[in-house]
């Protein structure tokens, strides 16, 4: 048996003066999931999830949560009647509440059952020992905890997230965001979670939608999304991009690193070839000679060392090629600093490019 999806949502339209700034955006999410709206800001990922939440109507489409219709230009269910959890940026803790009272604010029940639920959520994210803390006493984390615990007290069914790791400094952020994709996983809680930033989305995400103008233009696990994007923009999106320009002639198109294939692209078309800085390969200068090209890395080309990083993870290598002057950037593991005017052969990873014909 196919278990239901815990949260659907189909063709959601929302226009403001007469722009549809979400078009069409379909999903659905399962019981534990978490789904990760990602896109540049302004693209209508708020919006959606308001429309999800019920304080934004949308101009078409439907809602459903747990199968039950909330929303679909008919019926409407109110916000706090949907099941749905909330967790924004900007959505603060009550000040004139402590710990315990902001995380009981949506509980039903006897007392004894509020102050239970209450226990076991702050022991869950670890705040017990700030049950009666006021929230003005509080870290920014700390203040992210409780709001987490106060958001998954009533156990909804869907949880819905608007970057609310966005207030946190880095170090904290990474450990916040582990505590939280723990949690949310062992109460098997559906969660739509936006965020413009790549680097969470690819941390916390089963699935990622990408979306572009109001529309989900990709959507998949994140190791899909990352190493099979749609277009140019969709791999520049997640990391820098290394672009070379190639012209097909009879499905191939002839750059200096060698053919690559471009099936179905018609004669003439000028196509992006685009690399990750990682998936560059570099080989030292043998008298102004390279390595034998291979099947997989093709052919080498020379460039000249313009600058060399060091980044922590990795050291990055801006080169200067001389088959045309055009910049390619390379990634490093660890420590690799050549010296600026130093000759090095670069390959490309055939199986790691991505061909695109060019549009515009
Ligand atoms: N209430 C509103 N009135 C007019 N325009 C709005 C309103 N809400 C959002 N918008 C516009 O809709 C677009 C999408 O906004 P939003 O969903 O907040 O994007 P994101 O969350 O992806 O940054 C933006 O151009 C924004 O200015
Ligand atoms: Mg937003």
């Amino acid at each position: 048996m196919v278990e239901r999806p815990r949260l659907e949502a189909d063709g959601l339209v929302r226009a403001f003066d007469g722009r549809r700034v979400v078009d069409d955006v379909s999903l659905s999410v399962g019981a534990g999931q978490i789904l990760c709206l990602l896109g540049p800001s302004g693209c209508g990922k708020s919006t959606t999830l308001r429309m999800i939440a019920g304080v934004e109507h949308p101009d078409a489409g439907a809602i459903r949560v747990d199968g039950r219709t909330v929303c679909n230009g008919i019926d409407w269910v109110p916000p706090e009647a949907r099941s749905v959890g909330l967790m924004f940026q900007d959505f603060a803790l009550f000040p004139h509440l402590d710990v315990a009272g902001n995380v009981a604010f949506g509980l039903s029940g006897t007392k004894a059952d509020k102050r239970a639920r209450v226990e076991e959520l702050l022991e869950r994210v670890e705040m017990s020992d700030h049950i009666a803390s006021w929230p003005h006493e509080l870290s920014g984390g700390e203040q992210q905890r409780v709001a987490l615990a106060r958001a998954l007290a009533p156990r909804p069914h869907v949880m819905l997230m608007d970057e609310p790791f966005s207030g946190l400094d880095n170090r904290l952020r990474d450990e916040i965001r582990d505590h939280t994709l723990d949690l949310l996983k062992e109460e098997g809680t559906a969660v739509v979670l936006v965020t413009h930033e790549p680097d969470e989305a690819m941390r916390m995400a089963d699935e990622i939608a990408l979306m572009r103008e109001g529309r989900i233009v990709q959507r998949g696990a994140p190791y899909n999304i990352y190493n099979a994007p749609m277009d140019r923009a969709a791999a520049a999106f997640f990391s820098d991009i290394n672009v070379i320009e190639g012209r097909v002639e009879g499905a191939l198109t002839e750059t200096a690193f060698g053919q690559f294939l471009a099936p179905g692209v018609p004669d003439g078309t000028v196509v992006d070839i685009v690399i990750r800085p990682q998936h560059l390969k570099i080989d030292f200068d043998r008298q102004g000679r390279g390595p034998l090209p291979t099947p997989v890395e093709g052919t080498p080309a020379r460039g000249i060392v313009e600058r060399a990083r060091f980044m922590g993870g990795e050291s990055l290598v801006e080169f200067r090629m001389e088959f045309d002057g055009s910049k390619l950037v390379a990634s490093v593991p660890q420590v690799f600093l050549p010296e600026a005017g130093t000759p090095l052969w670069l390959m490309i990873r055939r199986d790691r490019c991505f061909v695109f014909p060019r549009v515009g």
